[in-house]
């Protein structure tokens, strides 16, 4: 096996007011490729220093420290920055994602700044999202995802670049118990299958546990460093009672007025979402029309128009509910409205000025025989009437919801 990291003699000291801190001392430290390494130790014992070290953000004060076989102290900035874009993927105890931004947004970013062209990234992005087991969430913001979907969204952003390393600081440090375990599943997946070396920091010993090899420190300095067999986390998942009720859409914070906020907001709304409502619009105004000659035997341009608007309203709730994961908000749903009928009239308007459509010629003749002020008052009438239909698709939407994707009850809690 082959050393990755090689820490000798390593000291990093902190000026402050105080006077010095010493965070590490004489640090000796060896990682060969494809460790599993969990770090622990007390709060303030230098584990976070230490990271911040090996991830080429930091430099010792005094001594080596080299990264396959790279001398990191004799490097310059760039040099460094370089390394670890090439050789280090970082993970964080707060996933460190950007908001309102999709995950595979975020997972793209490295390889924007790799300079990647953009049909590259969107095929790796996709790649390290499927791997992370969130294939069926990729246009989902951070906001619309659970803690330890977000975990895993930072993960595969760490992973996006293809790294020999991990480094993760208390990457679990925000999560329950399951969710935990459920990350450390994946990392150890990572490990074994990619072989890829992990550096973990924790102050949980069944997080610890999982790891093949567990080091202590105390005071900036080690004072123990164990190889022993590992806990297998899928393992230990499997053990643990059925999970509850998945209330996983609140995911970070009901603690925090920002993100009860945006959630209620609910995030953008992906543009596959109006598609899927003009081909239910579509498939209404047909069915209407269908309807209206076989069954009714009238001529109707309000019927095909109102089975147009129920079938628009279906498609919208349950391509949100199936891949937005949870139900379009009011505000989501107020959003979409304005935007479909601002759409379909920026569609159907230029459309009809050209003449092409059915209604085109009795409407221009008419517009044609007005005078100013009537011609003013028309126009009035046409942007409160555009208004009206944005105002009825919202109604029909918050109407259908509740029919087409009811609210999961609550289901009692497993004690
Ligand atoms: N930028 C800094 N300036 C001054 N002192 C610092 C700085 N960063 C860390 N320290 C000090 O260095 C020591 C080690 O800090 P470090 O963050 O590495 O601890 P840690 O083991 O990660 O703790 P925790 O478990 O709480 O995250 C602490 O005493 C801390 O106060
Ligand atoms: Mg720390």
């Amino acid at each position: 096996m082959e050393v990755l990291i090689a820490c000798r003699n390593l000291s990093k000291d902190y000026e402050s007011g105080a006077g010095v801190v010493r965070a590490l001392r004489e640090i000796d430290l060896e990682i060969q490729q494809g460790e599993f390494v969990a770090i622990v130790g007390t709060s303030g014992s230098g584990k976070s220093t230490l990271m911040n070290i090996l991830g080429c953000l930091d430099r010792p004060t005094r001594g080596a420290y080299e990264l396959a076989g790279f001398d990191i102290g004799a490097r310059s900035s760039d040099a460094r920055a370089i390394l670890r874009n090439r050789l280090i993927g970082f993970i964080f105890q707060g996933f460190n994602l950007l908001p309102r931004t999709t995950a595979l947004e975020n997972v793209e970013l490295p390889l924007v700044y790799r300079g990647a062209g953009a049909r590259e990234r969107r095929k790796q992005a996709l790649e390290a999202l499927a791997a992370v087991g969130l294939a069926e969430r990729v246009h989902h913001t951070p906001n619309q995802l659970s803690g330890g979907q977000q975990q895993r969204v930072a993960i595969a952003r760490a992973l996006v670049t293809g790294p020999p390393m991990l480094l993760a600081d208390e990457p679990t440090g925000n999560l329950d118990t399951r969710t935990s375990l459920e990350v450390l599943a994946l990392l150890q997946r990572l490990n074994r299958e990619r072989g890829i070396t992990i550096v973990l920091v924790t102050h949980e010993h069944d997080i610890a546990a999982c790891a093949s090899r567990v080091v202590t420190f105390r005071d900036g300095r080690i004072v123990s460093d164990v190889r022993e067999p590992s806990v297998d986390a899928a393992a230990e998942l499997e053990k643990l009672p059925p999970p509850e009720a998945s209330v996983a859409d609140d995911g970070a914070g009901a603690a925090d007025p920002a993100a009860a906020e945006r959630q209620r907001l609910g995030g953008p709304v992906p543009r596959r979402l109006y598609a899927m409502m003009a081909l239910g619009g579509a498939l209404g105004l047909a069915l209407g029309v269908a309807y209206c000659r076989a069954v009714l035997d009238v001529v109707s341009t309000a019927i095909p128009i109102a089975f147009g608007f129920v079938l628009e309203a279906i498609a919208a709730v349950r391509f949100a509910r199936k891949h937005m994961g949870r139900p379009l908000t009011s505000d989501q749903r107020a959003r979409v409205s304005l935007a479909y009928t601002l759409g379909v009239a920026l569609v159907l308007g230029p459309l009809t000025a050209l003449g092409w459509m059915p209604w085109s010629k009795p409407l221009l003749d008419r517009l044609d025989e007005l005078s100013g002020s009537r011609l003013a008052l028309a126009l009035g009438a046409g942007v409160l009437g555009l208004a009206t239909v944005a105002l009825a698709r919202y109604l029909v939407l918050a109407l259908v919801a509740p029919l087409v994707a009811p609210a999961p009850r609550p289901k009692k809690k497993v004690a």
